[in-house]
């Protein structure tokens, strides 16, 4: 199981857990080797965004790992980053969103994600969930993966499909009984907590919660697609929860470059080839705009 957690002690039951077919002595072979493939402090950033443009053009295989900075531009609230975390009604939002308060207070849980999707329902898409859905629509690549750790539906908005929401949708609930879930669009306001409609049992949020496992099957898929990329992109996460930020590190030591676009240093920034310092919505639509069109296939409509 994947355990929803902040640092980095899961790594080594995530060698184990994880059933592909890298070997665990190729992995800490990559994953111990001293030698950086580029000197990243020596590259100016235009040439460091020539070296991101020239990788992406000679790959037919590509994972985009996001986290909350890719929505910062669209108005929705990050967790961290600029030094601070969330806080809500005084809470911070890690004792909030926990398995401990859907057992303790799950209307208040209810609350805190009323609200969050009340912030989400007024933003829009930005450039990057544009470049992204585009990348996607125009077959830029053989493969092209989306793996998010956002809830707020804001890829499929842009016209992502088959997007791997690693931590759920803040847009759905699932019974505690019987595991059916319900679109909260069509859940009225006043029914909290909401009622299944199948065994009339309590409902909670859809997502994963600090403490709980990640769906194995989303997992694995996003796993898979990290263990065959030729190019990861890492776009605006501070990389600290795991197991999703284990992705790109599994991704490196399989072979792929790995790229970071984040406006901040991270705790990834020192293991990954590149580091894009800038906003996702500025650098995605120029990578984009750079990037070989219909490299594989024949356009399809762009969203
Ligand atoms: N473009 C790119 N990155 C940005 C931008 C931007 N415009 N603005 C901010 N960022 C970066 C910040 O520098 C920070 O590194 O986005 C990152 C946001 O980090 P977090 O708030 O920690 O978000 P994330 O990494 O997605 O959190 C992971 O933690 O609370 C849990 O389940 C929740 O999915 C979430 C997980």
């Amino acid at each position: 199981m994947f355990p929803l957690l902040i640092g980095v002690a899961i790594h080594d039951r995530l060698r184990v857990s994880f059933q592909l077919s890298l070997s665990l002595t190729t992995m800490l072979i990559c994953r111990t080797s001293p030698l950086p493939r580029l000197r990243k402090g020596a590259i100016k950033v235009k040439r460091k965004m020539e070296i991101a443009i020239q990788k992406l053009n000679q790959s037919g295989r590509v994972l985009v790992l996001t986290g909350a900075g890719i929505s910062a531009e669209s108005g929705v609230p990050t967790f961290r980053g600029g030094g601070g975390t969330s806080v809500w009604r005084g809470m911070p939002f890690e004792q909030l969103s926990s398995k401990q308060m859907v057992d303790s207070n799950l209307p208040l849980v209810w609350e805190w994600f009323d609200y969050r999707r009340s912030v989400v329902s007024e933003c829009q898409p930005n450039a990057a969930h544009q470049a992204l859905a585009t990348f996607e629509w125009n077959n830029r690549f053989e493969d092209f993966k989306l793996v998010t750790q956002n809830v707020d539906g804001l890829h499929a908005a842009a016209g992502s499909t088959g997007v791997v929401e690693l931590h759920g949708s803040i847009w759905r609930a699932r019974c505690l009984k019987c595991e059916a879930r319900r679109d909260m669009r069509t859940v009225p306001a006043g029914e909290r907590p909401p009622l299944c409609l199948k065994c009339g049992n309590v409902m909670r949020p859809d997502v994963v919660l600090f403490g709980e496992n990640l769906p194995s099957d989303a997992f694995e898929d996003a796993g898979l697609h990290a263990k065959d990329c030729d190019v990861c992109i890492v776009v605006g996460t501070s990389a600290l929860v795991q197991p999703a930020a284990f992705l790109p590190e599994f991704a490196r030591a399989a072979g792929a470059f790995v790229i970071e676009v984040n406006p901040e240093e991270t705790v990834f920034s020192g293991k990954c080839d590149l580091s894009l310092r800038g906003r996702a919505g500025e650098i995605l639509p120029q990578i984009l705009r750079s990037t070989h069109k219909n490299k594989f296939h024949v356009n399809s409509a762009v969203p």
